[in-house]
């Protein structure tokens, strides 16, 4: 059989999952599954009971989504300046989003610029489309954050690059851009002609915003903006599958990229009814499920500090997100820490799976249990102690 050259890394086996597959772990500090980092038994029988709308019964095709569920979402997104229903895409994820924004604005073998370190999706999600992702720098101040890197940005831009991505707030990092960096990035795309994508899918959890970051970046832009958000982490509820694309260009273009957005979205018209449907119950609730969110960031987020307070390691600054990046010192590998980690029970991602410029990252979900965070970085501090005394 002959398989697509798209799906040129799918025989890779990496001595991480090997490293998983032949031990038991106990303190799980990736988990960030919403469904298994949280007790929703409380909100199970409303959750369930939006599904049975009985409009569910009429097959009704649009093919930016149900409009009513459009026009909701217009309404309760607290979009500055307000939006028009007719600016959003539904789809069943951001990952089917990004695919639709890719066949949207590229032709095979175009590029789009992605940020480092971020998402390791976009480059699953862009080979699939035939499209080749070139990374721009994010570059780390303490007490700062991640600001991006212009010159890498200049330095990236061909006659091939139709798109820039940005992840606000980004993971790994929870950081997000300033108002000066949207301002600057709006007329390096705008003379270029390329297209922005936001993704804004952690935009509810701003634990630490400074001022100079805006919550969205919906109405800094005057080119062709896409921001992206979602059930999956809005309403932890990934497995229903449901995100939606706002979408903005200069009012000469507008009606021709609704019109192509249109075509897209009636190929497949993939977002299920009773989903769309569901929408506006579960959005009421949004505020028990973010406030019990926060809540668990923010004491991760005290914990982690006060366990690393006096050690060998820090916490980098972060705005918000679900995950932390701590610096460790450069005695072993990330690989080696991981697999040493491992060993103890301890899973606990490695800065490389994001791309990080130098090795002496860890990455951590800020959902993790904080009884099983507190051990699992008990048994990093302990682990690095014996590493440091060897040397
Ligand atoms: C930055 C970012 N975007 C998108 C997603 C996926 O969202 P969805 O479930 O809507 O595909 C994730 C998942 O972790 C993510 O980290």
């Amino acid at each position: 059989m002959r398989l697509s050259k798209r799906l040129v890394w799918q025989a890779e086996n990496n001595s991480w999952t090997e490293m998983l597959a032949n031990t038991q772990i106990t303190h799980d500090l990736t988990l960030s599954n919403p469904t298994e980092a949280f007790d929703l038994s409380g909100y199970q029988e409303d959750i369930l009971a939006a599904l049975s709308h009985p409009e569910a019964l009429l097959y009704n095709p649009s093919p930016l989504g149900l409009l009513k569920t459009r026009e909701f979402l217009a309404e309760v997104l607290e979009i500055p300046g307000g939006i028009s229903p007719c600016q959003i895409l539904l789809t069943t994820s951001t990952s089917e989003a990004y695919s639709l924004l890719f066949k949207l604005l590229c032709d095979p073998g175009d590029e789009v610029l992605v940020p480092v370190p971020s998402y390791p999706l976009f480059e699953y999600l862009a080979k699939l489309e035939n499209v080749r992702i070139v990374p721009y720098r994010l570059e780390y101040t303490h007490g700062k954050g991640y600001d991006i890197d212009f010159s890498s940005i200049e330095k990236s831009i061909s006659p091939k690059t139709k798109a820039l991505v940005y992840v606000h707030p980004n993971n790994p990092t929870g950081t997000g851009a300033s108002l000066q960096e949207i301002a600057t990035l709006n007329s390096l795309t705008t003379s270029s002609s390329l297209a922005i994508i936001v993704d804004e899918v952690f935009s509810d959890y701003w634990v630490r915003r400074p001022s100079s970051i805006p919550s969205s970046w919906w109405g800094l832009v005057d080119g062709p903006l896409f921001v992206l958000g979602g059930l999956s982490k809005s309403l932890l509820l990934p497995q229903m599958k449901l995100a939606w694309t706002l979408f903005h260009a200069p009012s000469t273009d507008l009606p021709a990229l609704t019109k192509a957005i249109e075509l897209l979205g009636d190929t497949y018209l993939s977002p299920s009814l009773p989903i769309q449907l569901a929408l506006p119950s579960w959005w009421k609730l949004k505020p028990g499920l973010t406030s019990m969110v926060i809540k668990r960031l923010n004491e991760n987020l005290a914990l982690l500090h006060s366990l690393l307070e006096n050690s060998p390691c820090r916490v980098q600054t972060s705005h918000g997100g679900w995950s932390a990046v701590i610096e460790i010192p450069r005695i072993l590998s990330e690989e080696d820490i991981t697999h040493h980690l491992g060993k103890r029970g301890v899973k606990i991602y490695p800065g490389y799976f994001f791309d990080f410029e130098n090795e002496g990252h860890l990455v951590v979900s800020l959902l993790t249990p904080p009884a099983s965070l507190k051990s699992g970085i008990s048994i990093l501090l302990e682990v690095l102690e014996e590493e440091i005394s060897k040397t």
